[in-house]
């Protein structure tokens, strides 16, 4: 028999999707599983957004569209990074995928040659490595070590550059830490980008969910403009996960080559959801700030109970919705603690190594779930901490 193509084999899945299979098995055998494995909001869209895509289906827009996006929808990104973040796009450079996943794969798929390097976070979204590697690329990764508050250290980035180093992605706030890149280490990179003659990736998806300041882009940054690539899209921001949209915005040059990779494979984005996406963009009903309120209340509860478990340490995230927990002082592999948590408790939740090497002593938690469920998790792991020794980390703070 022919066998398939070796790029196959280099590539990874995702931990989430593994945990949550084994999670529904014990569902069916009726077991009661609190699922926090998913990256998922546990939010849906906003009336008004439901309402527009059922207008657009009314009104016939499920037809092939515009290769790029809807030219209303593209004008609609501008706007709301000028609106959200400051920075001043032309809709000629946003190009509407179906998910940011897909728009990671074409950014990297349209600028990589075989053996180039991309420099990526680790621990990360593991898709950074897999695609690098399926593409032909090396993907060479940059720590965000809890001994530097999970902040990537642009001094071991620099050190990490050679002449084959093409990419630097960034992910900020980051999946699975929720790290906020501070504006120094930011400007830092930026730096170094232009230094190294880099193309920045920076994967934006988790901007609006920020517990902080403002959020600072990548493309803030002088010279960047040439050289970055903004992946972001709506599953996160907006609730619209299943809804598969998301876009890019880069630079000028590169706009054809994501034309072409586009028309060779999804061809467009589905119309009707670009329609309730330009609503979703206009928030009219404030939904995203709303939902970020409320995750930001459960991140503050949800990390101080975490912290009472014994052996267990997290640093509140300041973005995004993961609670990313230092299990090193349970003694118990993380792999070991998750199946226990699963099998035992009932809580599914992420080996941190799923995320890259640097993740091996940490788990990953989604608080993308009411707070009475968040009580209940925590709840769950303490009956079953008599498993693994460890002083609360409360008590070593
Ligand atoms: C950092 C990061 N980038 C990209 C994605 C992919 O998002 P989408 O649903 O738009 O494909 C995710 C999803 O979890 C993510 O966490």
């Amino acid at each position: 028999m022919r066998s398939l193509a070796s790029r196959i084999s280099v590539m990874s899945g995702e931990g989430a999707l593994s945990v949550f299979a084994r999670a529904q098995e014990l569902e069916r055998q009726g077991r009661s599983i609190i699922h926090l494995e998913l990256g998922e909001p546990d939010f849906h869209p906003a009336p008004g957004v439901i309402a527009a895509a059922k207008q657009a289906l009314d009104e016939g827009k499920d037809r092939y569209c515009n290769v790029r996006g809807l030219p209303a929808l593209r004008e609609e990104v501008a706007v709301y990074l000028r609106r959200t973040r400051n920075i001043s796009v032309s809709p000629e450079n946003v190009v509407i995928a179906p998910g940011c996943k897909i728009a990671l794969f074409m950014a990297l798929m349209a600028l990589l040659e075989p053996h180039d390097e991309v420099l990526y976070p680790d621990p990360g979204f593991p898709g950074y490595a897999s695609i690098t590697l399926g593409l032909g690329g090396k993907p060479v990764a940059f720590s965000l070590a809890g001994s530097n508050c999970l902040q990537p250290d642009p001094d071991e980035v620099a050190s990490k550059i050679t002449a084959a180093s093409k990419i630097l992605i960034t992910n900020s706030p980051g999946n699975p830490t929720g790290t906020v890149y501070s504006d120094k280490v930011q400007r830092r990179l930026a730096e170094l980008a232009i230094e190294h003659d880099l193309i920045v990736l920076s994967d934006e998806i988790y901007a609006r969910i920020i517990f902080g300041d403002e959020y600072i882009s990548m493309l803030r940054y002088p010279g960047m403009e040439e050289r970055t690539l903004i992946i972001d899209g709506f599953s996160k921001s907006f609730a619209m996960t299943g809804w598969r949209l998301g876009y890019t915005v880069a630079p000028s040059f590169i706009v054809p080559a994501l034309d072409m990779l586009t028309v060779n494979s999804y061809t467009c984005a589905a119309e009707f959801t670009q329609y309730a996406a330009i609503e979703a963009m206009r928030d009219r009903e404030r939904a995203t700030p709303r939902m970020v309120a409320e995750f930001a209340r459960r991140r503050d509860e949800f990390t101080r109970d975490l912290n009472r478990v014994p052996g267990f340490y997290c640093r509140p995230a300041e973005g995004a919705f993961y609670a990313w927990v230092d299990t090193s002082d349970t003694g118990m592999t993380a792999e070991d603690l998750c199946e226990c948590m699963l099998e035992e408790a009932g809580v599914a939740a992420i080996p941190g190594a799923a995320f890259g090497a640097q993740g091996k002593a940490y788990v990953r938690f989604s608080f993308a779930s009411s707070i009475a469920t968040l009580k209940e998790a925590v709840e769950r792991i303490m009956k079953v901490s008599t498993a693994w020794q460890g002083t609360p980390a409360t008590t070593q703070l």
